[in-house]
């Protein structure tokens, strides 16, 4: 049988020994504030490449619930971007807009969180979590 595998393809390995191993291999971390719509604030440092999404859920971040797993076909990890990094997360792809459709109380700053692709620009993100994925 062969060894798990982390998201860049590489033997999966405990969480210290990723931060470190990702130090070496110079690879992105941002750390990323997801705010609930009560207010809790829950930050999480995540992995360049993945996506706020993987962030959330890795760190069992309450208020994402992503029932597809990333695929963009269910709208429940949606998140409402900081308005000062609406511009560094830039805007979504036709799919996203298309499926935005089905969020409740949709904004301006509206994304869905699988969507949006973790790089070190993003180190300092704010997302706040809408009162409900449903
Ligand atoms: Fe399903 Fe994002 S996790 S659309």
């Amino acid at each position: 049988m062969s060894p798990a595998l982390d998201i860049v393809g590489e033997p999966a390995r405990p969480v210290a020994a990723t931060k470190s191993w990702l130090k070496e291999k110079n690879r992105a971390m941002a750390r990323i504030l997801y705010v609930t719509f009560h207010g809790e604030k829950h930050e999480a440092e995540v992995v360049g490449g993945s996506t706020v999404k993987d962030g959330a859920v890795d760190n069992t971040i309450p208020g994402i619930e992503a029932d597809c797993g990333g695929a963009c076909a269910c709208a429940t990890c949606h998140v409402y971007v900081d308005p000062g990094w609406v511009d560094a997360v830039g805007a979504p792809a036709a799919m996203e807009v298309e499926m935005l459709q089905f969020v409740n109380d949709r904004k301006g700053n509206s994304r869905l969180s699988c969507q949006i692709r973790v790089t070190d620009a993003l180190d300092g993100l704010i997302v706040h979590m809408p009162s409900s994925q449903h």
